[in-house]
Order: structure tokens, then C-alpha cells, then sequence
């Protein structure tokens, strides 16, 4: 399986923090907000992984992750000139697919709760076409909405509507089968000039081939695009690491516990950075795992 992670846009909602910098490097309580969706690719058993960002933040990006490899990762970056929408990722990002399955997600978008790894398995699993993962939320307005049948299965998705069919957000993850960079090439620019995922995901569902998988109960999904929900994902990773002495989304730990690196590695990378809370982290991590 192949990953994209897109981490480009203009960030205009959290202007002024984002007009020199990318949002998706704001810190999101202890680590930058982008460790989230990278730590999400991880969960999912994505290793070949291609990151997506504008010209001015890619650099930024790639000190942060380099080719990967000390995570036992491979990661790629592209620029995104303008952002020209999220299905842009598939034209720019189709070498690096190369006709194998897909996982996208974009770079605000915050996953955490238990049984998480178990359910991105069940996506991959039964991936036949699209798989989506929906989230309740109480401002569906604000998302792409997807109504469900009495059995679960997906009927309808609507971008940003006026009046929700339901409160099902869809959110920034997405599976895709081999063909998805053919249908990203059919696409035409929408009303507000992108090439629209949502486009992609109806597609999918006009064939039969899109599924959801609901993300219930106990389950916490935030797009920190905004002021608010990037202050909630803070105090959200703060709560979890403080109550339960665990770290939320730490790439290093992942690495070492998905057997992508051994333990000696991963105590180097924590020692690196061995001022901080964090860094300590990782080196305990991996004296208690090894
Ligand atoms: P959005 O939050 O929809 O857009 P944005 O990041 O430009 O922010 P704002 O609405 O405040 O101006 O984007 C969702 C994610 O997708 C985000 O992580 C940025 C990314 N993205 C791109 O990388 N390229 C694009 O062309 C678009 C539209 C989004």
C-alpha cells in the first residue's frame, strides 16, 4: 500500500499563525501537527509514503522527516504549486502510487481511540474501490457529509450542504483502490476552482464501490483547521498523555512497536532529543519494549 499525505493549502482560517508558516508544523500540544496524520499512516501499515506541501513549506517538512529511513519508512515529497484542491494529490502524487492501492489523508486531521489499527485492517481488508471513514459531529455543515442506510451503507455524500442529511462527517482519510489516479484525471475544477475529492468519492458511489466505516462512540477526530479545534487537539493530546502517561502519536514508538525499527535505534532517535519530556519518552519507550 501506497501513502499520501497532504499537507499543503493556504491555512487562511488560522491566519495570522499560518502566514509564515505551514499549519501543519504548529504545534499540536508537544509534537508538530503533521506527526498526527503521519502516525495515522503508520497505524494503517503505510511505509511508502509521499508528502504533499507547498513550495515554501516542503523544505521545512522534509528537516523534519527526511527520506524517513530512521523510522524505517520511506518518504518522498512533491510540491503542490497552488492549492488547487484535493484530488490534486492523485495527479501529483500518481508516480508514486504507481497502480497499487492508496491510502490519502490530509495533514490537519487528528485520529485517536481504541481499536483504531484493528479498523484501518477492516478497511484495507475489504477495500473495493473507496473505503471512507465517517464521524458524528454537531456542525456537519462545515464538512462533506455522507448519509447512511439503515445497514451502514453509504447512499449519499454532499459537500458542505446547507441542510445535512445527516451529521456524518466524512473525514480527511481515504483508501483507494488502483484506479483512483484514472478517476482524479476525468475530474474538472469545481465552482470554487479545485478538483474536489468528494468528486472522486461519488464516482465510487455511483459504481457501487464506496463504503464507509463509522468511527463511533469514544472515538476522537478533530480537523484542526481552525483556532478553536486546534486549541481542543492540545488540550485533547495533553489530557491523554497526562492522565494515562502514554504519548499520543509518537512516530518514534509506532516505529518501534510496528517492528520498523529495533530498539536500540529508537532509543538514538529519543537520546537526540533528550532535553525535552519528549525525548526522554522515547528513550524509556525503548528500554521497556526492548
Ligand atoms: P483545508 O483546511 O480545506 O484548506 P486550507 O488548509 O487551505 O485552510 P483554510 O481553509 O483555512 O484556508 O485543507 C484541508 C487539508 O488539505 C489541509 O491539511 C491542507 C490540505 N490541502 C492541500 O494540501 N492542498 C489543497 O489544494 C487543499 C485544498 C488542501
Amino acid at each position: 500500500m501506497k501513502g499520501i499525505l497532504l499537507a499543503g493549502g493556504s491555512g487562511t482560517r488560522l491566519q495570522p499563525l499560518t502566514l509564515a508558516m505551514s499549519k501543519q508544523l504548529l504545534p499540536v500540544y508537544d509534537k508538530p501537527m503533521i506527526y498526527y496524520p503521519l502516525a495515522t499512516l503508520m497505524l494503517a501499515g503505510v511505509h511508502d509514503i509521499l508528502i504533499i506541501s507547498t513550495p515554501d513549506s516542503l523544505p521545512d517538512i522534509q528537516r523534519l522527516f527526511g527520506d524517513g529511513s530512521h523510522l524505517g519508512l520511506s518518504i518522498g515529497y512533491r510540491a503542490q504549486p497552488e492549492p488547487r484542491g484535493i484530488a490534486e494529490a492523485y495527479l501529483l502524487g500518481a508516480a508514486h502510487v504507481a497502480g497499487q492501492p492508496s491510502a490519502l489523508i490530509l495533514g490537519d486531521n487528528f485520529f485517536h481511540g481504541s481499536g483504531f489499527r484493528k479498523l484501518l485492517l477492516r478497511g484495507w481488508e475489504s477495500l473495493d474501490g473507496c473505503t471512507l471513514f465517517s464521524y458524528p459531529v454537531t456542525d456537519p455543515e462545515r464538512y462533506a457529509v455522507g448519509e447512511l442506510d439503515a445497514h451502514g451503507n453509504l447512499v449519499s455524500i454532499e459537500e458542505k450542504p446547507v441542510r445535512p442529511l445527516s451529521s456524518n462527517a466524512i473525514t480527511g482519510l481515504y483508501f483507494y483502490g488502483s484506479d483512483v489516479v484514472d478517476i482524479a484525471r476525468e475530474l474538472h475544477p469545481s465552482a470554487r476552482g479545485e478538483l474536489e475529492i468528494t468528486d472522486i468519492n461519488r464516482i465510487y458511489l455511483k459504481d457501487g464501490r464506496a463504503k464507509v466505516m463509522e468511527l463511533g462512540r469514544g472515538f476522537t477526530w478533530i480537523d484542526a483547521g481552525t483556532q478553536l479545534s486546534l486549541l481542543e487537539a492540545s488540550e485533547y493530546v495533553r489530557i491523554m498523555e497526562s492522565r494515562q502517561g502514554v504519548r499520543v502519536a509518537c512516530i518514534e514508538e509506532i516505529a518501534l512497536r510496528m517492528g520498523l525499527i529495533d530498539a536500540d535505534s529508537c532509543y538514538r532517535l529519543g537520546a537526540e532529543m533528550a532535553n525535552s519530556e519528549y525525548g526522554r519518552y522515547v528513550m524509556s519507550i525503548a528500554g521497556s519494549i526492548a
